[in-house]
């Protein structure tokens, strides 16, 4: 019997639980897409009849956001039919099901930082099908589902990662948006979250993410001084990439009931870059 079982383990949040599953103690097994196809129902049910696990953590997902326009079947295949697949096999064997979701459940037209209560209404496929997820999550038994926001981890593909990469290839300017306002969050301050709230018993919604928020131009600028570089960050609308997806313009989500649930708040955003980007320079 294992403590803890992680889908999408090679993912950035999946290898970060599994990180900090570690140095808690917790006895964890991480299965990516090559030992287990989430969206394989058979397997599903029988890895977790296998491992009997405490708690399931699904980090599995169709994370590219553009690329879900195209492929809306595919995403709603992982993103959406296989947390019912996972909701099913947790219940055989009386485990919780964590379920990660997103920001981007909603539009982003609110004008304010959303609350779990809040009506989801996603204006696109990744949306739709991570929308598709919550509620197939919602069919367990047991569930707790967790909507977080603007990721960076060790070893992940993400925003971070794409701005020192620009700066390592000598890039003279960058170009980045400045109308969409989120939570960037640092996936091992959300994997301690996650597993806190585990311990806690904590069931239902809970929106978890650093705190403070900022623009994606915010967060390149911060990424900037940070890295001591002095390229120039120039600030563009949305429309000028032209990309597949449309984005909500403010997705900040409120981390009330996280404070309620766990009595403090987690680090703001900027003391999290400061700790990915020291640890990823020192790689
Ligand atoms: N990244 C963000 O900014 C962000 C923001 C809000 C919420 N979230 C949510 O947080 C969770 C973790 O995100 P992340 O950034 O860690 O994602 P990630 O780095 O893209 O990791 C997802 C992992 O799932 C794997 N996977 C894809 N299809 C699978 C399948 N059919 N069966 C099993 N594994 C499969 C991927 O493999 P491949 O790489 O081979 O496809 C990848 O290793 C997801 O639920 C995501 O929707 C992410």
């Amino acid at each position: 019997m294992t403590d803890l079982m992680v889908t999408g383990s090679e993912g950035q949040l999946g290898r970060a639980l599994l990180e900090v599953a570690a140095a808690c103690g917790i006895e964890a097994e991480g299965h990516d897409v090559d030992t287990l196809d989430v969206t394989d129902a058979g397997a599903v049910r029988e890895v977790v009849s296998w491992l009997k696990p405490r708690v399931v953590v699904n980090c599995a997902a169709f994370t590219a956001v553009d690329a879900c326009e195209e492929r809306e079947a595919e995403a709603a295949a992982v993103n959406g039919r296989a947390v019912a697949h996972l909701a099913a096999a947790s219940d055989l064997v009386g485990a919780l099901l964590v379920q990660m979701s997103t920001d981007y459940v909603f539009s982003g037209s609110a004008g304010r930082p959303y609350a779990e209560s809040d009506v989801p209404d996603p204006i696109s496929a990744y949306g739709r099908s991570k929308l598709a997820g919550e509620r197939a999550a919602a069919s367990a038994r047991e569930h707790l589902l967790v909507r977080t926001a603007w990721l960076f981890g060790n070893g992940g593909r993400n925003f971070v990662e794409a701005i020192k990469r620009q700066l390592d290839g000598g890039a003279a300017e960058l170009r980045v948006v400045a109308d969409q306002s989120g939570n960037p969050t640092y996936c091992t301050d959300l994997a301690e979250a996650v597993l806190e709230l585990v311990d806690r018993g904590a069931r239902g919604t809970v929106h978890v993410v650093n705190a403070g928020s900022t623009t994606w131009h915010g967060l390149a600028t911060e990424i900037v001084r940070r890295l001591g570089s002095d390229v120039p960050v120039r600030a563009i609308r949305s429309e000028a990439l032209g990309l597949a997806a449309a984005r909500p313009p403010c997705s900040e989500l409120s981390t009330a009931r996280l404070e309620e649930l766990l009595g403090h708040r987690l680090p703001d955003w900027r003391d999290a870059l400061g700790r990915y980007l020291e640890r990823a320079c020192a790689r």
